[in-house]
């Protein structure tokens, strides 16, 4: 099935305790435009080193395997999060995200 944005949406409520989309820092950084932002780049926010040093760019395929297990795409990592077992929650919460990108 195709990615849901709407199912999505309801996903992102586990994120919500950590992440606002409003462009301001919480628990964790924001993510307002984050699909094809580089990793660990805004301003303001105090990234564990292991985030710090990753490169790259959070890419819709570097999401969906983060998202499956944190700590196992970023070591170090402060996200205290265990991720989202099933492929097509991080598949729909990620379609989300993108659907807001202005
Ligand atoms: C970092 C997404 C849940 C706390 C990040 C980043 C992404 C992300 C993409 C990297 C952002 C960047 O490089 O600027 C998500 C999504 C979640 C979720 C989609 C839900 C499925 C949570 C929860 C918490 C949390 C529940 C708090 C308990 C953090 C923290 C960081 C972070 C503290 C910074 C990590 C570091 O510097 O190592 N998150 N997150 N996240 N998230 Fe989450």
């Amino acid at each position: 099935a195709a990615a849901d944005p709407a199912k999505g949406e309801g996903v992102f409520k586990k994120c919500a305790a950590c992440h606002k989309i409003d462009g301001s820092n919480a628990v964790g950084p924001h993510l307002e435009n984050v699909v094809g932002r580089p990793v660990g780049s805004v301003d303001g926010f105090s990234y564990s080193d292991g985030m710090k040093g990753h490169g790259g760019d959070w890419t819709p395929e570097n999401l969906f395997h983060f998202l499956q297990k944190p700590s196992a795409f970023v070591p170090g990592t402060k996200m205290s999060f265990a991720g989202l077992p099933k492929p097509e929650d991080r598949a729909n919460v990620i379609a989300y995200l993108e659907s807001l990108e202005k």
